[in-house]
């Protein structure tokens, strides 16, 4: 695929809407022939640098790393102490002496950009602003439901309108689906990031309120954690009492007219989504955890260029 020269991905705007839908694609293809695929890193080395807890992402990280061929290390940043035990500069200077790829998670998004300054290409396994892996998997697995062209899909967002929230905005507007984002006041996704999606993406049909009511219509509502990593302990209870009205419920449901529900997990049941609506949905959400893998390996093999077969 010649067009394919995804350089980073430490947020969806590295790539434009053709890299986003070359990335699905790619995705899709090594979802269904695995077989093809595993010798694309071979002799490769990635990072995998996690200054918060993981289930999903570290595994399907590592698994789908190995199933490329490729060899995945994984560094808790305990250990490696970015800005303490030294700086993140020199971390990325280190790193790739041996490796040819860093993914991190990282509570700032100038970490990432810090360690994108280095030698290697960096992939953001999720900061403060953005999780676009994520989105990756959501838009596949929206795909799955609804076909490639998810031109006509309505996707509704009620919660917090922070990273998820970001990159499902920026991979909305890549697709050209239409996005009703529904926050608490208060928790709207920055205006620096709005603006910044309306100078990259200027027809894009993603609008925010926080009238629950906008939601009318929409096909499938998403919703993520009301208190992401970090956020423990800091006026948590006061934010849970905001948010409640916001809560992806069976009512809620009822009210939109929505078929599916998606949640990046981990899922507090009972908080942002009843755990009944969970249950009942989780063929979905776990296809989305599933797909993390496939949407993930076909960044890394577009990245790294490494040899298809
Ligand atoms: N959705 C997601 O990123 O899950 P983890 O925090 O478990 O990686
Ligand atoms: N918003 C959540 C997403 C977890 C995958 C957090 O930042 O913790």
């Amino acid at each position: 695929t010649p067009n394919a020269a995804i350089t980073q991905c430490v947020s969806l705007f590295d790539l434009s809407a053709v890299q986003i839908k070359q990335t699905l694609a790619l995705a899709h293809e090594m979802k269904a022939n695995p077989a093809n695929y595993r010798q694309c890193l071979a002799g490769k080395s990635v990072a995998l640098l996690f200054e918060k807890p993981s289930l999903r992402t570290r595994v399907s990280f590592d698994v789908g790393i190995q199933q490329l061929g490729g060899h995945a290390v994984y560094l808790d940043s305990k250990q490696v102490g970015p800005g303490s035990r030294e700086t993140v500069t020199d971390i990325a200077n280190n790193l790739a002496c041996w490796t040819q790829a860093i993914v991190a998670r990282v509570y700032q998004h100038t970490t990432l950009q810090q360690l994108a300054q280095g030698r290697v290409p960096v992939v953001n396994a999720l900061c403060d602003e953005h999780h676009p892996c994520q989105t990756l998997a959501d838009l596949m697995t929206l795909q799955e439901l609804y076909g490639d062209d998810l031109s006509q899909v309505q996707l509704g967002y009620v919660g917090d309108g922070n990273n998820v929230c970001q990159s499902l905005m920026l991979g909305a507007a890549a697709l050209g689906l239409k996005m009703r984002v529904v926050t608490p006041q208060g928790f709207a996704p920055t205006s620096e990031f709005a603006n910044q999606l309306a100078q990259h993406y200027p027809d894009h049909n993603v609008q925010v309120s926080h009238a629950l009511a906008d939601l009318d219509g929409c096909d499938v509502l998403y919703t993520d954690t009301w208190i992401s990593m970090g956020q423990e302990g800091q006026g948590a209870d006061e934010k849970k009492a905001q948010f409640q009205p916001y809560a992806l419920t069976h009512v809620l449901m009822q009210q939109t007219g929505a078929e599916h529900v998606m949640h990046c997990l981990p899922a507090h049941r009972d908080e942002e989504i009843e755990s009944s609506l969970l249950d009942n949905q989780l063929d979905v959400v776990l296809r989305q955890a599933e797909n993390r893998m496939h949407a993930q390996k076909a960044l890394l093999a577009l990245i790294l260029q490494g040899d298809m077969v």
